[in-house]
């Protein structure tokens, strides 16, 4: 009787920040589902200490600055988002609610924000451009070893009205996911990946339901001058956590990169995101757009990152737990806890505008 009182109690109490949904995701998905969204590679050290490492950063707050009216909006290649917190490419959505990707694109046409489609997507990229045609979308994409695949897709994806692509840079190959391999998990026909269909027919499926060893490993920087050889979309390379390769990538003309160690999913040991930030950032000198993504929890994170470089961040797993909590509605909620956070730590530390960190 008291139990039930108070399960229903909690069940009532509102979600105030991102660990709450957190809870709820893990408490409510199968085990093997949240593992596979949880999952780092190996030791998980550097899935832990991207979260960890904002805990070091210490703000230098100043005061009387008249914090009456503050401004969160900014621009990402030129186009206005209503706060500097996009939706990281994470894939199969389905997992995590029933409408999977329509949602995801639904939420952040709402919330007036950036969604990255994750080629991974259970939703074909048609179904997230009809579910939010006016949302602003950039295309996630891995280089297949069947490179007319690949070419068909950005293809695809410009037509759409798809506004940039962000190529994955840090997975020649998928990192060892322990509880993955523990779980033998497997993807069900009802989360298949829509992008790829009648692509691999008759192959093995054996890693997220296509044939194993599908990305080209032998993608290299020569391969950039061939993907911008097919588009006119802008370039982000995602994955860099090196000013070395911050250089090579400004070199090779792309128009952002975003700092990211794959959510600790693939070589554990990297730095956090947060601390590879200052040194691309610095490296890039203002000649790209430098975003991040990795462990960013709170309003104050995202603060964070902006004093340190980045002009936007985007989340992963969040947007899972808010998509597992309501769909579409619970990711709208996440979004706007991490905006209203990130408003009034703009106004603790007396800075009005979020915009002013790059040029
Ligand atoms: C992952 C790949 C699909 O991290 O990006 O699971």
């Amino acid at each position: 009787m008291w139990k039930a009182w108070f399960l229903s109690f909690c069940s009532e109490m509102p979600l105030v920040c991102l660990s709450d949904f957190e809870e709820y995701a893990k408490s409510h998905l199968p085990k093997a589902v949240w593992e596979f969204f949880a999952a780092g590679a190996d030791e998980c050290c550097t899935r832990d200490e991207n979260l960890l490492a904002y805990k070091r950063i210490y703000f230098r707050p100043r005061v009387l600055r008249d914090m009456s009216a503050m401004e969160t909006k900014t621009t990402i290649l030129g186009n206005e988002i209503s706060f500097p917190v996009g939706i990281a490419p994470t894939g199969f959505h389905k997992l995590a609610c029933p409408d999977g990707e329509q949602s995801t694109a639904r939420a952040a046409e709402t919330m007036k924000t950036c969604y990255i489609a994750s080629t991974y997507s259970n939703c074909s990229v048609e179904e997230i451009v009809a579910a939010a045609p006016s949302g602003l979308r950039w295309f996630q994409l891995y280089i297949h070893r069947k490179r007319t695949f690949s070419e068909q897709l950005v293809r695809r994806v410009e037509s759409l009205g798809f506004q940039a692509l962000v190529l994955t840079a840090d997975l020649p190959y998928t990192g060892k996911r322990r509880d993955d391999i523990r779980n033998s998990f497997q993807f069900l026909s009802s989360t298949s990946l829509k992008n790829f269909e009648g692509v691999f027919e008759g192959e093995d499926r054996s890693e997220y339901g296509l044939p194993s060893g599908s990305i080209d490993p032998s993608v290299n920087w020569d391969d950039i001058s061939w993907l911008q050889s097919l588009t006119r979309l802008p370039l982000i390379i995602k994955g860099i956590l090196t000013k070395e390769d911050a250089e090579l990538a400004v070199r090779h003309g792309v128009q952002g990169i975003i700092v990211s160690n794959h959510g600790g999913r693939q070589l554990d040991g990297v730095p956090a995101s947060i601390e590879a930030l200052v040194e691309v950032a610095a490296a890039v000198q203002g000649k790209a757009e430098v975003y991040l993504d990795g462990g960013i929890r709170t309003g104050s994170d995202v603060l964070k990152a902006l004093a340190l470089g980045a002009k936007c961040v985007f989340v992963g797993r969040p947007a899972i737990w808010g998509l597992a909590y309501k769909g579409e509605e619970g990711l709208q909620e996440v979004l706007k806890v991490l905006k209203d956070e990130f408003r009034l730590s703009m106004a603790l530390a007396d800075c009005p505008q979020s915009c002013k960190s790059q040029p």
